[in-house]
């Protein structure tokens, strides 16, 4: 099935008001940030998105697939589920290589994806390179988001990619975006880093469990989360290099002005 689009319809906050923003449409190839305070509604919105709510959540929302109420198969069996969640926690149960769990995947999905290609996304995202005998258990937080992410982008073809809080993960955040939206995705993703934020297309501002705000980004706000880009794979990369022992002289900060 093809999807062109997602529509969230408005539900309650959580006193049972109605929530201001009654319609929040996500296009393919558009990236949608949610931000708000912890406990606001973020991870419950991308939940409803999952799961393809229709007022059976403790939101009340309804979300259409190409403008209609979608099959209850689409719902429930998860060889046609659309979404693609790469969550908070990564616990990885089977002790595996990665090049198993990429071959795994690859077959259980049924594609002729090469696992290498996966791998080879994987390591533009992180810093600290992934190696195909290396065992799942044994990845940091930034080589397995970065797995996450590429496998996501690569090999788990859903057409809508929900992503809570990857800032913490030490990938390269806008490449990673970058990465999936390329792919021509329905891309969701809950953020406090104003990197990503702001490289959305658009905002959800989240309050007590509600969608407050609909903001769409800015030309200069694109500006500054491209100064702000800067900044940050400096930053990246000084980790990286302290990480790695070495010592850290005459640190130059990047060039952030806009030409
Ligand atoms: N509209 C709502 N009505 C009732 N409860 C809600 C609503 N939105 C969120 N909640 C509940 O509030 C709590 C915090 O929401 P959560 O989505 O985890 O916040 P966040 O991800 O922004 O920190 C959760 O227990 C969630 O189920
Ligand atoms: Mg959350």
């Amino acid at each position: 099935m093809e999807v062109k689009k997602l529509t969230v319809l408005g539900g309650r906050d959580k006193d049972g008001n109605p929530e201001p923003v009654r319609e929040l449409e996500l296009k393919r190839g558009t990236v949608t940030a949610v931000v708000g305070p912890t406990g606001s509604g973020k991870s419950a919105l991308l939940r409803d998105i999952e799961v393809l709510a229709r007022g059976d959540t403790v939101t009340g929302r309804k979300v259409l697939v190409n403008g209609e109420l979608p099959p209850e198969d689409l719902r429930f069996n998860p060889r046609r589920r659309l979404v693609a969640h790469v969550t908070q926690t990564m616990g990885f149960l089977a002790d595996c290589t990665v090049a198993e769990f990429l071959e795994a995947h690859v077959e259980a999905e049924g594609t002729d994806v090469d696992p290498y290609d996966v791998l080879e996304v994987a390591n533009r995202l992180t810093g600290e390179p992934i190696h195909p005998d290396m065992h799942m258990t044994e990845l940091s937080g930034g080589q397995s988001r970065a797995l996450m992410v590429a496998d996501v982008a690569v090999i788990g073809d859903r057409p809508v990619v929900l992503l809570d809080e990857i800032e913490n993960a030490g990938i390269k955040k806008h490449e990673a975006l970058d990465e999936l939206t390329s792919h021509d995705k329905i891309v969701v993703v809950v953020t406090h880093d104003p990197v990503i934020a702001l490289r959305a297309d658009v905002r959800v501002v989240m309050r007590n469990g509600a969608m407050t705000e609909i903001i769409r980004t800015s030309r200069s706000e694109r500006e500054a989360a491209k100064l702000l880009e800067k900044v940050d794979d400096w930053l990246l990369e000084l980790r990286e290099r302290v990480r790695e022992g070495e010592r850290i002289e005459g640190v130059e900060p990047p060039e952030v002005t806009t030409a």
